[in-house]
């Protein structure tokens, strides 16, 4: 098999990068490890940002995004006995959208099974090999268990956190890692239960974190701050819902609670790789970096790193112009720091450690991002994404 592009692994930044290489004419083959069912089913991420929704608009992918998708104007920041709005438009003339990651994977595989490039499902054995040649090649087992080479130009490592990709980049000269794990997990949880607010709320309590976020009008998604090495099985509805009560309390205002329909825990790190580039090999999205999700950002990073890589690659193989591969993980890099930094920094704000100087610390920086329309407008730009450069 032959292809000018290779892209390992069918999460939300290959399979876009798959798109934006075919509507720039770009040949093309996804080889994914799981199967179909397993990728649509997967529950992640859910507010892309300005900059994702236009691409997805822009791809022709929009037209549910728009009909079902939420608009949200700004999020609420909470500590006891105070809920503060930040409204982004004001703040910084964007808005973010509450869309499933699970909706937008369905998307692109239903665009791309439906006359796009090949997307092989349940491969298996799949390695990257001389990347430092401008001819590499993917050898992986077919869902048939036969042995296949797909040669390419280029091979993009979409693979996410435990693929192979971002061992075979690290391998090469300058490779690096920059890693940080947070004491701190998020129980998650998915309910039937009509949102009780307008916007999300992220929490601040003496109990831990809580985020109130949610996927359709009738359909909760809520978090909270739970220790890394809590059981899901110790915690039964009942005490999830006591629990996210307590955190989100404010006079006035009421909880609906409602059927669970999934729980799960989630360890929070942050994560670099560098380069994102060996030869023709070509790290995005969780493949090159991992981010706490406190700031939304790990779905937006993955779609803003394709959205370079796209461009690089083009320029590559059809101008034959190696200077956006050249400065592909540079530019990247730039944008992962700002995001990693970002990420870094809701999470020490709103997550109790249980030391009390860091609680004063969390409650004044609070308090300032809730007077200040300076420390609001910072809070605002990252959060609802700074311009692709
Ligand atoms: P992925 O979505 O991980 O896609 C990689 C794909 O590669 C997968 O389909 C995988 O099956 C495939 N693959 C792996 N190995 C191989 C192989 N050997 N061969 C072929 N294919 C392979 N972000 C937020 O902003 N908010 C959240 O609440 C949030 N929750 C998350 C919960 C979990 C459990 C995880 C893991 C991530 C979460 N994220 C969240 C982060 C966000 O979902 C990711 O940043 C996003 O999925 C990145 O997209 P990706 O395409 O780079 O990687
Ligand atoms: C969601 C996840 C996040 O990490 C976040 O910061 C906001 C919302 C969500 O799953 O809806």
């Amino acid at each position: 098999m032959r292809t000018q592009v290779g892209i390992i692994g069918a999460g939300p930044a290959g399979l876009l990068l798959s798109r934006l290489l075919t509507l720039q004419g770009i040949d093309n083959v996804v080889l994914e490890n799981r199967s179909r069912e397993y990728v649509e089913a997967r529950i992640r991420a859910g507010i892309l940002e300005q900059h994702t929704v236009d691409t997805l608009t822009e791809v022709g992918l929009g037209d549910r995004l728009h009909r079902e998708g939420l608009e949200h104007h700004g999020i609420y920041l909470q500590h006891p006995g105070t809920r503060h709005k930040l409204d982004f438009p004001e703040l910084c003339g964007r808005t973010v959208w509450v869309y499933g990651q699970t909706e937008v994977t369905k998307d692109l595989i239903k665009a791309q099974l439906d006359g796009g490039p090949p997307l092989l499902f349940e491969v298996s054995d799949v390695i990257p090999e001389d990347v430092d040649s401008d001819s590499p090649r993917i050898r992986f087992t077919d869902a048939d268990g036969n042995p296949q080479v797909l040669e390419c130009d280029a091979v993009a490592g979409t693979d996410g956190f435990h693929g192979p990709s971002r061992a075979v980049v690290q391998q090469g000269p300058t490779g690096r890692t920059w890693e940080r794990t947070y004491p701190y997990a998020w129980l998650g949880i998915l309910a039937d239960a009509a949102p009780a607010t307008d916007e999300l709320i992220y929490a601040w309590h003496p109990e831990g974190f809580a985020l109130y976020s949610m996927r359709s009008p009738k359909v909760s998604r809520l978090y909270l701050q739970v220790d890394p090495s809590e059981k899901i099985e110790d915690w039964s509805d009942d005490r999830i819902w006591d629990n996210l009560a307590t955190r989100f309390a404010l006079d006035g205002w009421e909880l609906t609670t409602g059927t669970v329909t999934e729980k799960s825990i989630l360890p929070m790190r942050s994560f670099v790789s560098a380069p994102m580039r060996r030869g023709r090999l070509f790290l995005a999205g969780d493949a090159g970096h991992i981010v706490p999700p406190t700031g939304a950002k790990g779905l937006n990073l993955a779609v803003a790193d394709v959205t370079l890589l796209a461009q690089a690659l083009v320029r590559l193989l059809q101008e034959k112009q190696n200077d956006l591969v050249d400065s592909y993980s540079d530019r990247a890099l730039a944008r992962v720091w700002r995001c990693t930094h970002f990420s870094w920094f809701m999470t020490s704000m709103l997550h109790r450690s249980g030391d009390d100087f860091d609680a004063e610390m969390q409650l004044s920086q609070l308090r300032r991002v809730c007077s200040s329309e300076a420390a609001a407008r910072e809070l605002a730009e990252n959060y609802t994404g700074l311009p692709i450069e």
